[in-house]
């Protein structure tokens, strides 16, 4: 008995991780796009020099979930970054961008940080 209750739970949770990742895949960056893109900088670095800071999504996860500091970013905050003069001045921007685009919408349970770094790291 508990353990087929235990597959009914199982199998609700993976049917709402689904719905949720098909209702959000593809779209979670779009409203990046307005200052970023995958391999020109632009208002903001382009998502290819973000690969190359961060080296992979978990890590770029990590950096959000523990509040963004500009210090703590792989670009703006690193003076070695080849890209840390033309955007370490520029935080603020993306600071604002953090807390409306991303911060808000993970604690609303629309997508996870891991999620969201997922797809900056898909191309
Ligand atoms: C209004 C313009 C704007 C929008 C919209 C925007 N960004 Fe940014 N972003 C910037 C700017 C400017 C920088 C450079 C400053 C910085 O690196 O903190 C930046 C930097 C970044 C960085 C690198 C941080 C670092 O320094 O290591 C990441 C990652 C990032 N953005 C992700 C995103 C994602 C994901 C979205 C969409 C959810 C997004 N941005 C939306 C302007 C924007």
């Amino acid at each position: 008995m508990k353990k087929t209750l235990m597959i009914a739970a199982t199998a609700a949770f993976m049917m709402t991780g689904l719905a949720a990742t098909e209702a959000t895949a593809g779209g979670l960056t779009s409203k990046c796009k307005a200052c970023h893109s995958f391999n020109k900088n632009k208002m903001g670095p382009s998502f290819k020099n973000i690969q190359a800071a961060y080296g992979d999504a978990a890590t770029l996860a990590k950096v959000w979930e523990s509040g963004f500091a500009p210090a703590d970013r792989h670009i703006a905050g690193d003076e070695n970054n080849a890209n840390y003069k033309k955007y370490h001045k520029k935080a603020k921007i993306m600071t604002a961008q953090y807390k409306r685009l991303i911060k808000k919408n993970v604690e609303k349970g629309k997508f996870t940080y891991l999620e969201l770094a997922n797809e900056v790291f898909s191309k």
